[in-house]
């Protein structure tokens, strides 16, 4: 299929290492993911889902051990521990190489390797990345068809020109005559390892098959090795959704947000305005590519082709758009199976058809207080089966953008919505975000933890640098006019009895109304210690039944809790050392003065 030498030695090279049965070249077919799809039902690993229900559907459920991204065994391996920073798992590249390669010999025995090409963003354009994966996965190569655009094709358009290797392992070989598990992958966490060298821009990836740990075109490409890239060449890779909002008046405007993993990305992108006159339109979920044009414009493309979108909570209520893109050619993983070979997952919007079979194989018994799906269940489904995806989603020029939004969960201190002064402070909301975890990652603490610009776990390099980096956008930007203003949003504000303040999803258009009011120059705001907040007439409340006593308390910027705020922000800043940039400690000290 290739004639790429480098290609061509690297695939022999790793073969020989992890000792395969045999070597497949994915031509990203019809045929072939039928073929693999067949394949994994007749093993057990899938189940096929009701043909009229869900057409071209499966369902997997993965081993306990393994159902989200593990961030204690994700290492950025520089020669240098500096340019790793303080907030990634450090290894020297030829000490992570040396211990990796002990767990690849013979890691493939009684499987098959496939190799899957894969274009990161429009195939042919010149901004797109290709990548190529050796997996012994076909549950990641069925994956990586629906979230990249895969197979033969990039290979022609490849040609003799360089890619990024990236290899991937579940790490169970199979003795011969060995029956298979159902979810094979490493069963010691301490053997899981998600490794980037972006220094020679190469991924290494053994012991997991969930998500972000397999699928490595996405987190591990798309955001680790494109934000050093990034770095290098004067572009932003960031973990962003993006999408197009058409105002009652016709005005079209792009924005980009940031939150972290399972704090409404996905939702926000696709939601379903509740006022009337609004269009929402969605370019991506997860991540965004951004670099000026010649007019000095930041343009934003997704590189993905798919949606890897949280499955729970997602209802006909909550998100249908989200709903609908899985109506057909969709994979779930961790999600309930009813009798009729339908899906079914808590929040849902119905009850759990009796005789479902929950994410561990077995009958789900609502009263046991047990879940049917596991709280990181997502869904896989193309972009373009999305009823409200953008006419320019795949425009390789990308979309320009006028706004860029923070946020996360925050059940107190940070109000609904308020506005950066300029592009360096918004540099600092963004590099101070913070946020409750969530289940998107193994064993994090419970509580708020700071992820600045929502990279925490997705940074390949220094986190210091990378604020640098953002202010160095700006002062370099061809036209500081045209710089998209910053907010940063917060859907999760509670009252003291632990309420949500804010309905949020749909609602969400409210917020949204103003800050494209704002991008206009439609309406004022009110200056704040922390930042530009709207007015109380301006957030569109209209049809929301006791909203509008909630509002004091939703905009709310607290003093007391703002300088409590200052000195987790003081901690936070301080971990960086000599590679804090200037402006941050200058925009810290302007937000105390602010507050005195
Ligand atoms: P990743 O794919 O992990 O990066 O997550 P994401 O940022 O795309 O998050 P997603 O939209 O999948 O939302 C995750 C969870 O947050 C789901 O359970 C949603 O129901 C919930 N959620 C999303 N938007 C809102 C909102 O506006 N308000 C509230 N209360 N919950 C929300
Ligand atoms: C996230 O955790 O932000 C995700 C899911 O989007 S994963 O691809 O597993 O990283
Ligand atoms: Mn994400």
């Amino acid at each position: 299929m290739t004639n790429n030498k480098k290609l061509l030695d690297w695939v022999n090279e790793w073969a020989s290492v992890c000792q395969p049965d045999n070597v497949y070249w994915c031509d990203g077919s019809e045929e072939e993911n039928q073929r693999l799809l067949d394949e994994m039902v007749a093993s057990g690993a899938a189940i096929k889902l009701n043909e009229k229900k869900r057409p071209g559907s499966y369902a997997f459920n993965s081993d306990p051990s393994d159902v989200a991204r593990v961030e204690n065994r994700t290492f950025i391996c520089t020669e240098k521990k500096e340019d790793a920073g303080p907030t990634n798992n450090w290894k020297a590249p030829a000490e992570m190489k040396a211990e990796m390669l002990e767990s690849y010999k013979g890691c493939m025995k009684g499987r098959t390797m496939y190799v899957i090409p894969f274009s990161m963003g429009p195939l042919g354009s010149n901004i797109a990345k290709i990548g190529v994966e050796i997996s012994d996965s076909a549950y990641v190569v069925v994956n990586m068809r629906i979230m990249t655009r895969m197979g033969k094709a990039v290979l022609d358009v490849l040609g003799d020109d360089d890619f990024i290797p990236c290899i991937h392992s579940v790490g169970s070989p199979l003795e011969p005559g060995q029956q298979d598990l159902r979810w094979p992958c490493a069963s010691n966490i301490d053997d899981k390892y998600i490794s980037h060298f972006p220094e020679t821009n190469e991924i290494w990836s053994f012991g997991s098959g969930y998500g972000g740990n397999a699928l490595l075109g996405k987190k591990c490409l798309a955001l680790r090795i494109a934000s050093t890239m990034a770095k290098r060449e004067g572009w932003l890779a960031e973990h962003m959704l993006i999408m197009g909002i058409t105002n009652p008046q016709g005005a079209k405007k792009y924005i980009a947000a940031a939150f972290p993993s399972a704090c409404g990305k996905t939702n926000l992108a696709m939601l379903i305005p509740t006022i009337p006159g609004y269009t929402v339109e969605t370019v991506g979920d997860d991540i965004a590519w951004m670099k000026f044009d010649n007019e000095g414009v930041l343009r934003a493309i997704n590189p993905e082709a798919g949606f890897f979108g949280v499955a729970p909570m997602t209802s006909v209520e909550t998100n249908p758009n989200a709903l609908h893109s899985a109506d057909k050619n969709t994979i779930f993983t961790n999600v309930g199976v009813t009798p009729d070979g339908d899906v079914w997952w808590e929040g849902i919007g119905y009850d759990c058809p009796a005789g479902t079979i929950n994410w561990k194989n077995k009958l789900h018994d609502p009263a046991s207080g047990e879940l049917a799906a596991h709280p990181n269940a997502r869904f896989t489904a193309p972009a373009s089966q999305c009823p409200c995806v953008d006419p320019a989603w795949e425009d390789p020029a990308g979309v320009p953008i006028s706004a860029i939004l923070f946020g996360g969960r925050r059940p107190t201190t940070v109000p609904l919505v308020y506005q950066a002064f300029d592009w360096n402070h918004g540099t600092f909301m963004g590099s101070i975000v913070g946020s409750e975890v969530t289940a998107a990652a193994i064993g994090l603490k419970a509580g708020v933890r700071r992820d600045p610009f929502a990279m925490l776990p997705f940074m390949g390099y220094n986190m210091g640098d990378y604020f640098g980096h953002w202010v160095s956008i700006g002062e370099n930007a061809p036209d500081k006019s045209k710089l998209p203003m910053i907010f940063n949003v917060n859907w999760f504000r509670k009252s003291s009895d632990g309420k949500w303040l804010w309905p949020g999803y749909g609602e969400n258009i409210r917020v949204l109304g103003w800050i494209i009011d704002r991008v206009l120059g439609n309406v004022d705001a009110i200056e704040t210690p922390i930042g530009l907040i709207p007015k109380k007439e301006d957030i569109n409340i209209e049809g929301l039944a006791g909203q509008a006593e909630l509002m004091d308390d939703l905009l709310a910027v607290d003093k007391s809790l703002w300088m409590d705020e200052c000195e987790l922000i003081a901690e936070h800043q301080a971990q960086f050392g000599s590679s804090l940039p200037a402006e941050m400690k200058e925009q810290f000290e302007n937000l105390k003065s602010r507050l005195a």
